[in-house]
C-alpha cells in the first residue's frame, strides 16, 4: 500500500485535542491542500472562514447541537457554498449592460447553484481533512452547522448567497485519540453497485447492520435497541437536531429560489 492510501484507510475522525496550537504554516497548507481542490469550470464557488476568536468558537459548540469540543479546537475552518461572490461580479462587470437587461434582471442563484457550490465546498474541505492528516493533525466535521441559520447567518455577517455547508475542527490528537479503534464500515456490497441501483433486502439489512450490533455489544453502549431502524429513526432521522437542520435549510431555499427566471 503506497503512503496516500495508508493516509486515507487510517484515518479517523478526532475530537480530543493536545493543547498545543496549530503553526501558522502548517494551516497555511491545510488552505492551499484545501484550495487545490477540483472546483466546477474552476470557479472556486466556497469561501472558507478562518475561526480564531475564541468568543465565535464558544458560541459554534452551542449553536451546533452543544458539542464543547468545537470551542477547545485549536484550528476551526468553516466552508461556504458562495454564489455570492460571483452574483456581486455579475452586477459590477457591466454584463446587465452588455446583454441590455437591468441589473434587477440578473438571474438570483437558485437550487442547483447551491448544490454545485456545495460539492466544491465539500471537496475542498475534505482535501483540507486529508492534508492535515499528513500533517500529524487530527479532524472533525461538524454538520450541525447547517442548523441554525439565521443566527450564523448574523454571527459571520453572511450574505444570502453563502451557506454554511461544513465545519471542520482541527487540532493534534491526544495519545488516547491515537489508539481509539477506528469506526466499523458496512460491507463493499452494500455500498457499491455495478450499474443499477439495488434496493436492500430485509436479510441484507440484518446482514449489513450485524457487524453494528456486535460493536455495540462488544463497546457495552447502553442497553442494545434489538431493532437498529428504531434507534437509526429515532436518535438520528427524527431527532431534535434533525428537525433544526431540516428547518433550517428550508429558511435556506427561500434566497436560493427562482426570483427572475429568464
Ligand atoms: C457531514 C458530516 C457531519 C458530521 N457531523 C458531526 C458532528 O456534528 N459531530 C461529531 O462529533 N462528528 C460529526 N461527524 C463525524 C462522524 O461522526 C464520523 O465521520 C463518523 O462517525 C465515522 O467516523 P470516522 O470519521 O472516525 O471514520 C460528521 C461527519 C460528516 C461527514
Amino acid at each position: 500500500m503506497n503512503e496516500t492510501l495508508e493516509l486515507l484507510n487510517k484515518r479517523k475522525s478526532v475530537r480530543v485535542y493536545e493543547e498545543r496550537p496549530v503553526p501558522k504554516e502548517v494551516k497555511e497548507e491545510i488552505i492551499k491542500a484545501a484550495m487545490r481542490a477540483p472546483t466546477a469550470g474552476n470557479m472556486m464557488l466556497y469561501s472558507i472562514i478562518d475561526i480564531t476568536d475564541q468568543k465565535i468558537k464558544d458560541r459554534l459548540a452551542e449553536t451546533c447541537d452543544n458539542q464543547p469540543f468545537i470551542a477547545k479546537a485549536p484550528l476551526v475552518l468553516m466552508f461556504f457554498a458562495d454564489y455570492q461572490r460571483n452574483y456581486d461580479y455579475f452586477k459590477l462587470c457591466g454584463v446587465a449592460e452588455d446583454l441590455g437587461i437591468s441589473i434587477d434582471e440578473i438571474r438570483t442563484p437558485e437550487a442547483g447553484d447551491l448544490m454545485l457550490a456545495c460539492s466544491d465546498a465539500l471537496i475542498a474541505a475534505q482535501n483540507s481533512v486529508i492534508a492535515a492528516e499528513s500533517l500529524g493533525l487530527g479532524s472533525c466535521y461538524i454538520g450541525d452547522i447547517m442548523e441554525n441559520y439565521e443566527v450564523h447567518k448574523e454571527l459571520l455577517n453572511l450574505p444570502d448567497f453563502v451557506f454554511p455547508i461544513a465545519m471542520l475542527v482541527f487540532g493534534y490528537p491526544t495519545e488516547q485519540q491515537k489508539e481509539r479503534k477506528q469506526p466499523e464500515r458496512f460491507d463493499k456490497k452494500f455500498i457499491v453497485f455495478e450499474n443499477q441501483y439495488r434496493h436492500l433486502t430485509g436479510d441484507e439489512f440484518d446482514e449489513m447492520l450485524s457487524k453494528i450490533h456486535s460493536i455495540m455489544k462488544e463497546n457495552n453502549q447502553g442497553k442494545l435497541e434489538k431493532n437498529y431502524g428504531k434507534v437509526l429513526y429515532t436518535r438520528k432521522y427524527t431527532a431534535e437536531f434533525t428537525k433544526e437542520m431540516n428547518r433550517s435549510v428550508r429558511e435556506v431555499l427561500k434566497n436560493w429560489s427562482s426570483k427572475n427566471e429568464q
